[in-house]
């Protein structure tokens, strides 16, 4: 297999070609205002990023629609109101050399009745939940408000979006055959159960330019997911030629997959050896070394997405640049080195709820 190195170019399909191989993984901050404006230190600790090399930087999930609402803090993408914020973060942004991009949500199940005004929606009535089904009609105004949400982001200045297909939230409950109880074509089948996310792309595609760009995230496990049918989906996106790129969120990129009859090899694996076409995969998933990072493309993908890593350093790409071997700093770290690296007091609270991180 050749070998990439991490800072070599990354072009995609539309959109300006990424400057290396790392990307800033999506990371609810809960900074942002309680109606879904985004704040001044949001702004400032992804732009702390773009200036520290990432080739792009995504922001945290944001929601494409009020009933998609799933944090405290979260910016939303569901109105016009938020263009001057949005404008304001892409311009920032793109001054440093990096592909911009809004990941976009709706939370379904997972948005608290609190913050909603009213039980929650998902693609069938869930007792766990409290949750109703959507009916059809619903289920078009979701793809649409994922449709506006990144005509707006490309009004802004993006450079395009990141659907989020992962991690138990909405389109990832249509994935699940355990979640997903519907009787029509958005239910049933694997491509059925796939086809909203289809449509949101294909609907993008149409409506948006040909410089803008999405990619789509998928993750792999719990949630009543299936590892073989993620990976058909994945290899299935891939091959359609319409995303940019695929991020797999693995959690831990390494580890080997909870799911009997796959154990006996690491996740990353899984979906490195997929059929992609010319569409470009990376993981993300406990990457906090820059040999980790390396291994990663070793392992056959072709970037790497960065969370944890990236909190405690604002600089990670330029960090491993400047040193082959670099490691991030030891865990748990104080409140006040994350103030450093442009954390406000609501992001250090939040990542004093992750085990291990925050030294209180
Ligand atoms: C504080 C925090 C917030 C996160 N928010 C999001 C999010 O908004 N959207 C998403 O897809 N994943 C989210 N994730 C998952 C990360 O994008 C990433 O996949 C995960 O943290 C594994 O990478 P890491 O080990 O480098 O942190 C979040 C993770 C953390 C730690």
């Amino acid at each position: 297999m050749t070998k990439i190195d991490l800072f070599a170019p990354l072009p995609l399909r539309h959109g300006p070609e990424l400057k290396n191989r790392f990307m800033l993984a999506p990371l609810t901050n809960l900074q942002s205002h309680p109606d879904g404006r985004l704040s001044d230190e949001e702004i400032h600790w992804l732009t702390m990023r773009a200036e520290g090399g990432f080739g792009l930087t995504m922001t945290a999930a944001s929601h494409v629609h009020p009933l998609g609402h799933g944090f405290p803090g979260q910016f939303g993408t569901f109105s016009d109101d938020f263009l001057p914020g949005l404008s304001k973060l892409a311009k920032s942004l793109k001054a440093h050399d990096t592909h911009a991009v809004v990941q976009l949500v709706h939370g379904g199940m997972r948005s608290p009745k609190a913050y909603i005004g009213q039980d929650p929606v998902c693609p069938s009535d869930n007792a766990e939940f409290g949750a109703r089904a959507l009916t059809e009609a619903e289920v078009q105004e979701v793809i649409e408000s994922f449709i506006l949400s990144a005509l707006r982001c490309e009004k802004a200045g993006f450079d395009g979006v990141e659907i989020h297909g992962a991690h138990g939230y909405l389109l990832c409950q249509f994935l699940s055959p355990e979640v997903n109880q519907r009787k029509d074509r958005y239910g049933g089948s694997l491509p059925n159960r796939y086809r909203i996310i289809g449509e949101i792309i294909a609907g993008i595609r149409k409506r948006c330019g040909p410089k803008f760009s999405i990619g789509l995230r998928l993750s792999p496990e719990r949630f009543g997911l299936k590892l073989a049918e993620i990976r058909d989906v994945a290899q299935e996106a891939m091959l359609s030629g319409e995303i940019d790129y695929l991020d797999m969120s693995l959690w831990s990129a390494f580890k080997t997959p909870e799911e009997v009859g796959f154990a006996q090899r690491p996740l990353i694996e899984w979906f490195a050896e997929l059929k992609r076409g010319s569409t470009p995969i990376g993981v993300a998933g406990k990457i906090m070394s820059a040999q980790t990072a390396r291994d990663c493309l070793s392992a056959g993908v072709d970037f790497v997405l960065i969370g944890r890593g990236a909190i405690l350093h604002h600089d990670y790409p330029k960090k491993v640049k400047a040193d082959p071997d670099f490691q991030p700093v030891s865990l748990p770290v104080t409140r006040a080195y994350l103030e450093s690296e442009g954390l406000s007091a609501p992001f250090v609270n939040y990542m004093a709820t992750w085990a291990g991180f925050v030294a209180d």
